[in-house]
């Protein structure tokens, strides 16, 4: 007897069912041949036999050249319950953000919130870009207010949502300043002082943007050498790149005099926001003195940290330097004749650098940045930075480890004195917390640079202390055999850099290097 739900006569598709059609021992097909009929999706002739959309025709032949096919693909042949277990068990030997705490300095490794990724997930959110400008209204929107949450947070005049990380908006920014020197006519600015304490990609960047970098020492303090500053400074400067609160976690006091030296000579100020969640909702760089800045997503926002992409780095710009921010941006539009006309548009700045990258950046991105910030709001912005400050001063004060410098902002730098601050890192997994970032900056000796960030509990904090304080009375044997508890041992991370091995393939086979 069968359950005619349906009443076509068809056998119902409900596979909940499925055991009442064994019946008197005999297996009842639940399908029909007509459900099992191909289903073209978009439905109508497609006009061709290509029923697959492979290429090939009617027999099976393949339209590419003999010796672009092969007949076989070495694939494992793993089971579903097989293959989900393998993605489970390796997720289960990384550890994540998601695991635990992080409290990589600098990198600022903070959780993202789920409800973000709703957002990106909702079915509206899958616009093609590509569409015409009156039916992405909804997506000119969001981009648009974007730019403006970011102007406003940043004390800037005008953003761009394009570059695809911070690095990335570093190019995008001092490329800008370049643009704007050469429509001046002070195209022979060649230099960017980079203070030495700063990260890598400030180096790289004013370097790739084809300057001539010029390292700046810090004052025994750990702060901008305001002499060394002044010496460094001429005719010749193109822009000065700073973070403010600084790698150290220390507040650059003398910043608006810093601002007024840097553009007595003609030079730009440029603001790595790597840490401004430090300032968020308190304190602005535009405010500062600052010309032209990136805001790292990733660490502000609580975007999933993209390692140089898929993130986005957008950059902010005072008025001066908009005409020259990458193509296109989004903007309301003022020529609207009636009602119900479309009221966002794209434009190209006037002297545009050109486009970074493809239409509107990572627009997915994008969205969880615009999700975070309306859902926090000036308040809940504001209470994030005073959580990362309160949280690294907290801990700084619960480690054993000497923490020089301070008062501290949302990081600080300890050192490991005689210990190797690599080893402590490895022996940190041990005691089943991430370590931080280490040896850098150099200005401490075997440096731990830590960034609890405003997301952990105390008793997160806790647990990291412990950590931290377990390892510190720890012999350099145990020290430099670490780590034991995790999946792999300690790896050599030079060959892991210069050799990495990418495919199953190439486990199995030790002796192929290639
Ligand atoms: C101070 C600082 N600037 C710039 C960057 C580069 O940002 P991204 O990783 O988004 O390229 C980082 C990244 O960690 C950073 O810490």
């Amino acid at each position: 007897m069968t359950d005619d739900r349906a009443g076509d006569g068809e056998t119902p598709l409900s596979r909940y069912d499925q055991a009442r059609y064994v019946e008197n021992g005999e297996y009842e097909p639940l399908l029909s041949e007509k459900d099992l009929t191909r289903i073209e999706i978009g439905g109508g002739d497609r006009g061709s036999s290509d029923v697959d959309g492979d290429g090939s025709g009617d027999d099976g032949s393949s339209p590419l050249p003999d010796d672009l096919t092969r007949d076989s693909l070495e694939l494992p042949e793993l089971s579903e319950p097989e293959l989900a277990r393998h993605y489970t068990r390796l997720s289960q030997m990384i550890y994540g953000i998601d695991s635990g705490p992080y409290p990589l300095g600098s990198c600022t490794m903070k959780y993202n919130p789920k409800f973000t990724e709703d957002v990106a997930a909702l079915p509206s959110a899958a616009v093609h870009p590509d569409r015409s400008e009156e039916s992405v209204q909804g997506t000119l929107e969001l981009l648009y207010r974007l730019q403006d949450y970011l102007a406003r947070i940043g004390g800037m005049d005008a953003v761009t949502l394009q570059p695809p990380a911070g690095a990335a908006g570093e190019f995008v920014g001092i490329r800008v300043a370049a643009a704007y020197h050469e429509h001046n006519g002070e195209g022979h600015r060649d230099e960017v002082i980079v203070p030495e304490s700063a990260h890598g990609t400030n180096f790289a960047t004013a370097a790739l943007g084809g300057y001539d970098v010029v390292s700046l020492p810090s004052d025994d303090e750990g702060r901008v050498d305001l002499e060394a500053l002044e010496a460094a400074l001429s005719e010749d400067t193109a822009a000065l790149m700073l973070t403010n609160p600084n790698t150290l976690g220390l507040f650059e006091r003398d910043i608006a005099e810093i601002a007024e030296m840097v553009h007595d000579v003609g030079g730009l100020l440029y603001y790595d926001g790597a840490n401004l969640n430090a300032l968020l909702g308190r304190a602005r760089p535009g405010d500062m003195g600052f010309d032209v800045m990136h805001y790292n997503v990733h660490k502000t926002f609580a975007t999933p940290h993209g390692g140089g992409g898929p993130g986005a780095g957008p950059v902010g710009v005072v008025e001066d330097l908009a005409p020259f921010l990458p193509a296109p941006r989004v903007r309301e539009r003022d020529d609207r004749s009636k009602a119900g006309e479309a009221l966002y548009e794209r434009f190209d700045p006037e002297h545009t650098i050109g486009k970074v990258h493809g239409f509107d950046g990572n627009w997915l991105v994008l969205i969880k940045t615009f999700a975070y910030i309306a859902r926090l709001g000036d308040e809940g912005l504001a209470d994030a930075s005073a959580s990362a400050v309160l949280n690294a001063n907290y801990l700084a004060e619960q480690i054993k480890y000497d923490v020089p410098y301070g008062p501290f902002h949302h990081e600080f730098v300890a050192s490991a004195g005689e210990q190797d601050a690599a080893d402590v890192a490895k022996r940190m997994l041990d005691h089943g917390v991430h370590p931080p970032t280490t040896k850098w900056p150099e200005i401490v000796p075997e440096a731990l640079m830590t960034e609890p960030t405003e997301v952990e509990s105390k008793a997160t904090l806790d647990r990291l202390a412990a950590a931290f304080n377990a390892v510190a009375s720890e012999d350099s044997e145990t020290l430099e055999t670490a780590p034991e508890r995790t999946t792999a041992r300690r790896i050599d991370q030079t060959s892991a850099a210069r050799n990495p091995r990418l495919s199953w393939q190439a486990l199995e086979d030790d002796s192929d290097s290639s």
